[in-house]
């Protein structure tokens, strides 16, 4: 029996019923594979600050720091959004990223089959779709100093952020981009605003000087405004993207519509030593949390590359993914991926499907 420590996170909206889903799936393929999970929950986001007025409590970032691998689920809510900026929900979650020092985000974007007509864009456009975005993740503009809203001379107000990278900072995330191309196609984007922003041309010159190390990666540039553009044109000139913290946030967002829907996109946050964290792409959807609608997949899939990439447990990850094809092969569709003639299932229900699919695939 393998033994593995998880500090689950399950934060606010929709995350308690997509992670209550997930660790059942969890479960079932803890007995197949013979894998001991000690599950230990801790809060975060909204619902830490109703219980201690603190979006990340000392404890929480303990309770991950002295685990395994650390599964989030989502945070925020409009009944936080108007706190002061360090109580809100969204800095506990940058806070654990900080905290572990989780600066690679690996966002993948493949389209399945099966799904093929829940995009919104045409068939031909997206079949075959499978980007990696990897998104800088504890730096740039999302940390970078000074910020805050400061008063000028005028007595006018001036909101600041910070758009910064360091050598350093670029050299991790690139090394990071450029092995995750050399394990695919062997190809990296990377993604800049160097016609304008210096920060961008540091970003440009350090990622081209790291190329000269991976000779078989055939590196890439391109502006962030036309990679927008491209990835609705034709995403399928995309294999692995390299990006700094805001433009991976929004590209990833764009990329999750090619696969038909945000419900299903999962994501790795890794650091050089320590627990990883594992989170889908989308948010804690307040519009439709408590009404048993969301879709628990990318939460699912975020455990399987919970398994994948923190865990060494390849082939439980990979029997998650074979039971998400299958649920999906057998026309189970939450709200967000409905089309026509498939059958119309709510977050529970698609985990209990995902289940039996599970314990009919070990036989
Ligand atoms: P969102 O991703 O929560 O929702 C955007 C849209 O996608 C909504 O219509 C929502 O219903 C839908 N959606 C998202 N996940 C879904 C799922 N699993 N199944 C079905 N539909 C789904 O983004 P938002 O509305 O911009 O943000 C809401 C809150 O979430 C904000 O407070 C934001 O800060 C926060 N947020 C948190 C994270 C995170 O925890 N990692 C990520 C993004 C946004
Ligand atoms: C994401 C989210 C977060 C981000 C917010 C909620 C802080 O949008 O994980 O994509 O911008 O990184
Ligand atoms: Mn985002």
């Amino acid at each position: 029996t393998r033994q593995h420590r998880i500090t689950l996170l399950p934060g606010d909206g929709i995350g308690p019923e997509i992670l209550s889903v997930t660790v059942d799936v969890l479960k079932t393929i803890g007995k197949q594979f013979d894998i001991q999970f000690e599950f230990q929950e801790a809060l975060i986001g909204g619902a830490a600050i109703d219980a201690t007025g603190n979006p990340l409590p000392e404890e929480t970032l303990t309770l991950c720091r002295n685990s395994d691998a650390v599964l989030l689920a989502a945070i925020g809510g409009y009944q936080w959004d108007s706190l002061p900026r360090h109580q809100r929900p969204e800095t506990g979650l940058l806070g654990i990223r900080a905290g572990l020092g989780l600066f690679a985000n690996l966002r993948p974007a493949t389209i399945l089959p099966q799904l093929i007509d829940a995009s919104t864009l045409k068939r031909e456009v997206v079949e075959g779709v499978d980007i990696m975005v990897v998104r800088e993740l504890t730096g740039g503009i999302y940390f970078g100093q000074p910020k805050g809203i400061f008063e000028t001379e005028t007595g006018e107000k001036r909101g600041v952020n910070t758009m910064a990278y360091t050598d350093s900072e670029v050299d991790r995330i690139a090394k990071i981009g450029f092995e995750t191309a050399q394990k695919r196609s062997g190809k990296l984007c990377s993604v800049d605003k160097a016609n304008v922003l210096d920060v961008s041309q540091l970003w440009r010159d350090r990622v081209t000087l790291m190329g000269k190390n991976y000779p078989d990666v055939d590196l890439s540039h391109m502006y962030v405004d036309n990679a927008a553009m491209q990835l609705v044109r034709n995403p399928k000139q995309f294999d692995t993207i390299v990006t700094g913290n805001m433009f991976g946030d929004i590209l990833s967002d764009a990329a999750a519509m090619l696969t038909g829907s945000i419900g299903m996109l999962p994501s790795a946050s890794l650091g050089a030593d320590g627990p990883g964290l594992f989170e889908p792409v989308h948010g804690s959807a307040p519009d439709i949390a408590g009404q048993n609608k969301a879709n628990p997949l990318a939460q699912v899939l975020s455990a399987a590359m919970m398994l994948r990439y923190g865990l060494n447990e390849p082939e439980a990850a990979s029997k998650i993914e074979q039971g998400v094809l299958a649920v999906l092969e057998k026309g189970y569709r939450t709200g967000d991926i409905m089309s026509e003639g498939m059958t119309w299932v709510g977050c529970q229900e698609m985990g209990e499907v995902l289940m039996n699919v599970l314990e009919s695939l070990h036989q």
